[in-house]
Formats: structure tokens, C-alpha cells, sequence
């Protein structure tokens, strides 16, 4: 999956030359105290050092580059780099930073005339921007036609990870999937089930999955359109392990996101069938038990996607024991997908697992179809591996 894919050393000299490096600082934003746009949280930022440093370290002049948020090809004030110029000026001043790629309509339209304009002066091209290299981007496939170009540290570690995990896991091998929408993970559910030993599904999907097994799910999450996918998932060679309890609304109660829910809302421990008028918003406790029995005997974890609705308190605990039970993994432990990495980080859990990535669907699209746009385009440059 990996091979082929030139590193860092094999750039030309880069000592007194411009590099272009783009890296994936869509960094979630928040309000500051007097209302100003802030970073919430700086890791990607921070990931993109290791690559930062070692350009400087070899003299070159860097420019950086990236997207914030999904402005629509114009200039937005609220997805403006500022925030993020101002922490990237605190950890490496060396470093300039481009306006948001994404004011720019070129920029999601691969336009050849906006490469061209990324790449004017520039010597040489780094993609350490792991998390949008499944985009077909103009500054993701565009520069590597043009420059030498380079994975930088972060991209290569991640494709290395990943590649790894899936070529040659130590077993028992073990994917704990969650999430919403099973429809955008079928795909990766379908690749995993032919790789792991156990395929464990909690979070909204695994309603879908109990309905198919013929369970009643009340007020929960389902998608009609993927009953026979789940069908077939569950009837495959690969142990499928679900949820045996749930924790529900009660009838009358509603989910309440970031803030304390009101006296006399009811939530219950339900078993497998949930009845009508309720709503099952997380797993119960025999499932945060099982789940994290399997998780503990795993030699090699990959978690994506929360278990429950954890951004309401009364239903962080299936999260936080799946969290809990993966950094407590003697195992080799990988999360990916922005709920799961905020949700080791906000349990203070991050030191304890061995890979953390910062691409959500871009891990799950290297998973699902081996390869992604940006490392194809990387593959092709005119400095890569067996081309030069
Ligand atoms: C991400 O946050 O997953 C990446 O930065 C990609 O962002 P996108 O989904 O807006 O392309």
C-alpha cells in the first residue's frame, strides 16, 4: 500500500530553496472569550512538526498550506487561517502560512491554473496532509506533476501504520466501529470484516444491525436501505460482535448535547429489543463489559467512531469504556475519526495509544479501497522511488 511513495530524503537539496507543504490544519474551531474564532484544539497543527523542522533543519524556505472548514470557493471571515497563522507562528515561526485554500474555487475543481499559482516559485512540493489526501484537491494531486515532491513525516507514518495493520496484524485482531451513519462505513465494515478476527459495531449503526437480526429499536437510529448489507455482514465468516444492552431515552426525552439535561428526564437500561416510544442512545453496561473483555485479549485495536451519543453526559459511558478499555490494550492500539480522537483526548487517555490519526474518512477510504489520491499522485512525481 505504502511502497513506492517518496520520503523527505528523497527531495533534491532543498538548502536555500522554496518548499510548498500541504498540510491538513482543518483544526475544529470554537468561540473564544470576546467571541473571537479560536482553535480548539491545536493537534494537527502539532502533528505536521516533525516535517516542519526537518525542512528547516535542511535550510529550505517553507510556505504552508491548507484548507479550514468547507468555505465554497470565496472568501469567508469565518474560516479565515488567522487562528491557526497566529498558534503555527507560536511553534514554528520559520514557517509562512497561506490563506484557506478553499477561498479559492480552484482549489476543490483540481484547476490546473490554481496549481500553477501554488507552485510559482516554489523548488519542491511536501503532502504531509494525511487527512485530505482522499480528495482529488488541486493542492493535493496538482503540485507532484510539477515538483519534486515528498511525503512528509506525518503521511508517511500514517500510510505506514495503516498499511501495516491491515497487511500483517498481530491476532487476535480486533476493529471496535461506531458512528451514525452506516451507510458511509459499509464500505469500510466490508473491508475490515475480510481482514479482523472480530468486528465490533456499537454506536447509531448498530441499530440498523439489530433490526436486521429482527429486533424491535423503537425511536433509534435506523437506515431501512442497509438491512440486507447488515444481513449479509452478519451471516459472513467474521464473528460480528453487537451491542446486548443499550442505555434509552424514555418516551417524552430528548437528547441534550453540551448541556445538563432537566430534573425528571428518564433514560433506561433496555435489552436488546427497545420498545416503542424509546430511543437507544448508547451501549448498556453487559456490552461495555463484553466489548472491553474482547478489546483486552486483542493483540492489534482499531477503533473509529464513538459508541453512543457522548457529547450528552448521561451517555458518555460506552465511549469512555471502549476508550478506556483500547489504552489499556497491551496490544497494538490505532483510533481514527474526529469523535474518537476528541474523546481519547478529552479522557486525557491519548499517551496510551499507539497510533492517534488525523484523518477520519481518510483512514477509512485507505482501508476501504488501499489507496487514496494524494499517495497516487506522490507515486507518480518526477523524484519518486524507480522513476527518477
Ligand atoms: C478532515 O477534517 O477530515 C479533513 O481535513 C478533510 O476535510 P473535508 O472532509 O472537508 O475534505
Amino acid at each position: 500500500m505504502s511502497s513506492g511513495l517518496p520520503l523527505l530524503e528523497d527531495l533534491p537539496d532543498v538548502s536555500g530553496r522554496e518548499v510548498l507543504v500541504r498540510a491538513d490544519f482543518n483544526c475544529p474551531l470554537a468561540e473564544g472569550p470576546g467571541g473571537e474564532v479560536v482553535i480548539a484544539d491545536d493537534f494537527r497543527i502539532r502533528s505536521a512538526l516533525a516535517t516542519l523542522e526537518w525542512l528547516r533543519d535542511h535550510g529550505a524556505h517553507v510556505t504552508v498550506c491548507s484548507h479550514l472548514g468547507r468555505p465554497k470557493g470565496t472568501a469567508d471571515p469565518r474560516y479565515s487561517m488567522a487562528p491557526v497563522r497566529e498558534r503555527l507562528a507560536e511553534l514554528a515561526p520559520y514557517a509562512e502560512l497561506l490563506e484557506n485554500l478553499r477561498f479559492s474555487p480552484g482549489e476543490q475543481s483540481n484547476d490546473p491554473s490554481f496549481v500553477d499559482e501554488l507552485v510559482r516559485g516554489k523548488d519542491a512540493f511536501v503532502n504531509d496532509a494525511f487527512g485530505v489526501s482522499h480528495r482529488p484537491d488541486a493542492s493535493v494531486v496538482g503540485p507532484p506533476g510539477r515538483l519534486p515532491s515528498a511525503a512528509g513525516r506525518l503521511l508517511a507514518r500514517e500510510v505506514s501504520v495503516l498499511s501495516g495493520l491491515l497487511d500483517e496484524p498481530e491476532r487476535p485482531f480486533v476493529a471496535v466501529v461506531g458512528g451514525a451513519k452506516i451507510g458511509e462505513k459499509l464500505g469500510v465494515l466490508r473491508a475490515l470484516a475480510r481482514k479482523v478476527d472480530t468486528l465490533v459495531v456499537g454506536g447509531g449503526m448498530a441499530y440498523t444491525f439489530l433490526k436486521a437480526l429482527g429486533h424491535e429499536v423503537g425511536n433509534s437510529l435506523l437506515d431501512e436501505r442497509h438491512l440486507g448489507s447488515c444481513r449479509e455482514l452478519l451471516e459472513g465468516p467474521t464473528e460480528v460482535l453487537l451491542p446486548t444492552d443499550v442505555v434509552a431515552l424514555a418516551p417524552g426525552s430528548t437528547l441534550h448535547r453540551g448541556e445538563h439535561a432537566p430534573p425528571g428526564e428518564r433514560t433506561e437500561v433496555l435489552g436488546r429489543d427497545v420498545g416503542s416510544g424509546y430511543e437507544a442512545v448508547d451501549i448498556g453496561p453487559d456490552t461495555r463489559a463484553r466489548f472491553s473483555e474482547v478489546i483486552a485479549s486483542a493483540r492489534t485495536v482499531l477503533w473509529n467512531g464513538p459508541m453512543g451519543v457522548f457529547e450528552d453526559e448521561r451517555f458518555t459511558a460506552g465511549t469512555r469504556a471502549v476508550a478506556e478499555a483500547v489504552a489499556a490494550c497491551p496490544g497494538f492500539t490505532v483510533i481514527g475519526g474526529g469523535d474518537s480522537v476528541a474523546a481519547i483526548n478529552g479522557y486525557g487517555l491519548a499517551g496510551s495509544i499507539d497510533h492517534i490519526s488525523t484523518g477520519g474518512g481518510a483512514s477509512l477510504e485507505l482501508i476501504e479501497l488501499g489507496d487514496l489520491p494524494g499517495l497516487a499522485a506522490l507515486r507518480a512525481a518526477p523524484n519518486a522511488p524507480g522513476r527518477a
